[in-house]
């Protein structure tokens, strides 16, 4: 598998309590480096357009307004498998179902403020990056 990129936000719910260091000390140990990072409080229409794919589910107005609540730190992951490493790294969606030694098991609070967002698949992450991200913001 060749080296690949990923999206991944630290959400309001981990800078509120310090964790940007906890959680990309997470990343870096496990060979992802931070090639890319900006903190940033997100407006709602920026919330919006970045979960669009989203729009119709129940929960879409509360995950905008949790993730404009505070500030985020978004960056781009770079390593070998990125976004399933990525993934691992992070556990389930829900943190009472992620397993233990995960960033949601461990930092998670809720399924909405979960600590992390990251891509779901490589098509994705090229979106989401390109979303937040030029080129030349990324140095790997
Ligand atoms: P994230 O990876 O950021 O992508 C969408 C987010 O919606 C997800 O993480 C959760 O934090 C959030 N969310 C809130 N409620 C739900 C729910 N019931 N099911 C799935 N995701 C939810």
């Amino acid at each position: 598998m060749a080296t690949q990129r990923t999206l991944s936000i630290i959400k309001p719910d981990a800078t509120r309590r310090n964790l940007t260091g906890a959680i990309n000390k997470r990343f870096e140990e496990a060979g992802l480096a931070i090639v890319a990072q900006r903190r940033v409080r997100l407006t709602d229409a920026q919330a919006r357009a970045f979960y669009a794919v989203h729009r119709e589910r129940a929960f879409y107005d509360d995950l905008c307004a949790f993730m404009t609540s505070g500030p985020v730190v978004v960056q781009v992951l770079e390593g070998e498998n990125a976004v399933e490493a990525n993934r691992t790294i992070m556990g389930a969606t829900n943190p009472a179902n992620a397993d233990a030694g995960t960033i949601r098991k461990d930092f998670g609070e809720s399924v909405e403020a979960n600590s992390v967002h990251g891509s779901d698949s490589p098509e994705n992450a090229a979106i989401e990056i390109a979303f937040f991200f030029a080129e030349t913001d990324i140095v790997g």
